[in-house]
């Protein structure tokens, strides 16, 4: 499915011109297409259905209130990282229940407010933090559920930054370490192991990782239930790919091909973490053309969403389909030459030289007031954006059939200083 189509020579988000969205709310906006999240969180629902597991969308690659609404209503639970993702999937109405909950430095305060909430799983990544969970558990009189992250040693072969599963990684544990503390936790009255968690990396376009996760998880289970251990749970993440460039997504069948016969196999509950796989290319940014210049022998088109709206090229040198909003078609491969288009970079107006969406890339030719929409923007977008250079964050728009509806306001100039005190 993609709901980001060209008919009559221009975009369309499902039943809506994309140039009347922008005309109405300005740009840079962000527009999302409700039909396509339902649709990948479908996709894994359905090829998960054999295993009955608890999807935990990964809020992390988009927090918006309205995005995760539409996960609830679907059915999905999350995956939350911080204090303030727990507060936001409270606020979206979330069974706290079916919450898990990772990160490598949970504070004593983000404890507290997982055990008050009474969440499924913290994803435990050190001893001391496993101390300090026991600790706020005692203090609160309350028994913590607790699954061990284990660092598998799988090369997921993503972006350096990216990569999560190695060895010498900050993520999860050694296998040895899971052990030892799997032996600790039963001696801890007021912890309970309820399983093991693995995350490989992200965004993963083959299924190998996940195979070689499924039969580590089978051993470590079986080693630890030899020791002792009840392991009701294998969380395998997140990770999922999409397609950036072409078609190099796969469905979510071919990953539940290799992870369901593991789960089976251990007969445990599966948790599963994804979070670019659902919202990736439900979501595009749209930006206005402000210049164009030509300098140092190279054309620039000037526009006006930056690296403080979408980060990911200057952070990850990830690759972002770019096109114009009003254009017969799109090509039928992004990457090189195009016929009747000129390379340029797609600069945006913040003052870092980082500041670029594509470099070198074919486009056809573009004007000042021309629209131009930047594709697979729909995760670790707005969740990763910030105010730099004081640049008010866009407003974000969300797209059913014919209608469109605000889930985030445009930040007004008061908005930047509401924090900030007077110097007394
Ligand atoms: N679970 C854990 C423990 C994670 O660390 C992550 C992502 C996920 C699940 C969700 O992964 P996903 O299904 O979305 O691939 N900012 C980067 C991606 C960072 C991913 C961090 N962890 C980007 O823009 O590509």
């Amino acid at each position: 499915m993609n709901p980001f189509q060209y008919r009559d020579g221009e975009l369309f988000c499902e039943e809506i011109p994309v140039s009347r969205i922008a005309r109405d709310f300005g740009t840079p906006c962000w527009i999302y297409s409700k039909a396509m999240l339902l649709h990948q969180l479908g996709q894994i629902q359905q090829a998960f259905a054999g295993v009955n597991p608890v999807i935990c969308f990964s809020v992390k690659a988009n927090s918006n209130l309205g995005i995760l609404k539409v996960m609830r209503d679907a059915g999905s639970s999350f995956d939350v990282v911080s204090g303030g993702e727990l507060y936001r999937v409270k606020k979206a109405g979330a069974d706290t229940a079916k919450v898990v909950f990772a990160g490598v430095g949970k504070t004593d305060a983000e404890i507290q407010l997982a055990l008050e909430n009474q969440i499924l799983m913290f994803d435990v990544e050190s001893e001391p933090e496993l101390d300090a969970i026991a600790a706020v558990a005692e203090k609160m009189g309350v028994i913590a559920p607790v699954a061990l992250r284990l660092n598998p040693d799988i090369d997921a072969k993503t972006h350096a930054k990216t990569t999560t599963g190695k060895k010498g990684n900050k993520f999860g544990m050694d296998i040895e370490r899971v052990f030892e503390l799997a032996d600790k936790v039963l001696k801890t009255p007021r912890l309970k192991l309820v399983g093991i968690h693995m995350h490989l990396g992200s965004p993963i376009l083959t299924t190998e990782p996940y195979e070689l996760a499924g039969q580590k998880a089978i051993e470590v289970t079986r080693d630890l239930r030899a020791r002792g251990h009840e392991i009701g749970w294998v969380n395998l993440g997140g990770g999922f790919g999409i397609s950036y460039r072409g078609s190099e997504g796969l469905p979510a069948s071919e990953y539940a091909k290799v992870i369901v016969p593991a789960v089976q196999e251990m007969g445990v509950q599966l948790a599963l973490e994804p979070g670019r796989f659902i919202t990736g290319n439900a979501g595009i940014l749209v930006s206005e053309v402000v210049y164009t210049k030509r300098e140092g022998g190279k054309l620039f088109v000037i526009q006006d969403a930056a690296m403080n709206d979408l980060m990911r090229p200057a952070m990850y040198d990830a690759f972002h389909k770019i096109w114009p909003v009003k254009a017969a078609a799109e090509p039928a491969n992004y990457e090189g030459e195009i016929d009747g288009c000129e390379a340029c970079d797609v600069v945006g107006p913040v003052c870092e030289s980082g500041d670029y969406f594509a470099k070198g890339r074919y486009l056809p030719p573009v004007e000042r007031g021309d629209l131009i929409s930047i594709f697979s923007a729909g995760a670790y977008g707005t969740s990763m954006s910030s105010n730099y250079n004081s640049r008010p964050r866009a407003v974000e728009l969300l797209v059913d059939k014919g209608h469109v509806q605000v889930v985030r306001r445009r930040e007004t100039y008061d908005d930047l200083i509401a924090a900030e005190m007077d110097v007394e």
